[in-house]
């Protein structure tokens, strides 16, 4: 029988025993053997729950208990989830985990430390929730050059423009919608600010370029500068707002990474991925594009992904899996200023007319919106063609000084082709 611990019983740890209890006989037949709790350790207590009898407060019980094989770590954040799962991989202890900011932050470091010990730190739930995406990418795609990934990698925030665009609430309103259903992370910023999207995409690029892929080089801009208005713009021009997240390989040394909402077409494939749902677009020289798609939060669903991973471990429990990303270095994020897109504007004015002239001055081929309904008094939109980021910096500031333009409302990224 293989013994496992469960470390953090928030949403994600409580769903695993959860799993690992209801589905106990099929695990077992899948495993090979029986997969049971020893032990869960939170800093809380859950005198009325019927794992009670499990619950410890110190981690070194775990640490140094030569039964359990392989710990479960869903405490999230870095610490002290960093320190026990790095103790842990040392004892040469197997570790399973859902933390996207661990394994992001120092996922090489300890990559490299189960490696030297001959056992695994398993990641499927850090990405995707429920989505087989890890094993895919580093197996069973393991075959093709990858070029691409896409992704909406945030159920938070899809939920929230999901609720903007079909009820037409102000972000604010989605916001605390999401909050009451248990959806945003603890600090929602994470979530609105696109860090968890940022971390998410991090792992991903860096097991299909084989390199690590630094987070903290990565874009990185949120949603909740998105209003109603953007939506209803949006609408016009047969589009939506998606956060989303992309990686593309320039060369063996460079990619290009980021994170921003992004107006796509309807008829693009993220188009209807609403709700809490992800979905990842992979492109590969050898299969062209695949795409993943599911629950990509929640209980349930992220214990899914943890429990395929303890079972992984159970069936091959001396063998060890090498991520290549861990060992061969970093590959440089380059610098989104020297990137080209296309940018939805919009604009409030003094003099419509003489505005519109501007525009067309400086930005030359524009496409003016024209909305069929009242959104905004005195404002239009305009998105302009495909061009380097410094350029438009620098247009836009020369743009929002002209006396009859009164304030850029916003600017949202306008891409047709994803
Ligand atoms: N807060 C995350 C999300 C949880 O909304 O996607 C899953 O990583």
């Amino acid at each position: 029988m293989a013994k496992v611990a469960i470390m953090g019983f928030g949403v994600v740890g409580s769903g695993v025993w959860e799993v690992l209890t209801k589905n106990a006989s099929s695990i077992a037949k899948r495993a090979g053997e029986e997969i049971s709790v020893k032990y869960i350790l939170d800093i809380r207590d859950f005198p009325d729950h019927p794992a009670k009898d499990l619950m410890i407060k110190d981690f070194d019980i775990i640490l140094n208990d030569p039964e359990i094989s392989i710990v479960v770590e869903t405490i999230g954040g870095l610490e002290p989830a960093y320190t026990y799962t790095k103790k842990l991989l040392l004892n040469g202890k197997h570790v399973v985990t859902s933390n996207k900011e661990l394994v992001a932050k120092h996922g090489p470091e300890l990559l490299k430390i189960a490696k030297e010990n001959n056992i695994n730190y398993f990641f499927e739930a850090s990405v995707g929730g429920g989505i087989p995406i890890i094993r895919p990418l580093q197996n069973c795609l393991a075959g093709n050059q990858i070029t691409e990934i896409a992704g909406i990698l945030n159920g938070t925030t899809n939920y929230i423009l999901t609720q903007m665009k079909k009820y037409s609430l102000s972000f604010e309103d989605a916001l605390k919608e999401a909050q009451e259903r248990g959806y945003a992370e603890r600090n929602p910023s994470n979530d609105i600010e696109g860090h968890d999207a940022c971390r998410k995409i991090a792992i991903l690029s860096s097991i299909a370029y084989s390199h690590y892929v630094n987070y903290e080089n990565i874009y990185t801009e949120g949603i909740s500068k998105i209003t109603k208005e953007d939506m209803e713009y949006a609408e016009e021009l047969g589009c939506t707002i998606k956060l989303i997240a992309m990686s593309k390989k320039i060369d063996d040394k460079r990619v290009f990474a980021r994170v921003s909402p992004l107006m796509i077409p309807y008829k693009s494939p993220f188009a209807n991925v609403d709700d809490v749902f992800n979905a990842i677009l992979v492109k590969g020289d050898a299969i062209g594009d695949v795409m993943f798609y599911g629950q990509g939060a929640g209980k349930l669903p992220t214990a899914s992904a943890v429990v395929g991973d303890i079972i992984d471990i159970v069936k091959h429990i001396d063998k060890s899996y090498v991520y290549t990303w861990a060992i061969s270095g970093d590959i440089e994020v380059v610098d989104i200023e020297n990137t080209s897109c296309r940018f939805f504007v919009r604009v409030k004015y003094k003099d419509y007319s003489k505005a519109k002239d501007a525009v067309s001055l400086i930005f030359n081929d524009c496409m003016i919106v024209n909305t069929h309904k009242p959104i905004g008094t005195n404002e239009f939109a305009f998105v302009t063609h495909e061009m380097k980021e410094n350029e438009f910096k620098e247009k836009i500031s020369q743009f929002e000084k002209i006396p009859v333009v009164e304030k850029i409302l916003s600017i949202v990224r306008y891409d047709e082709n994803i």
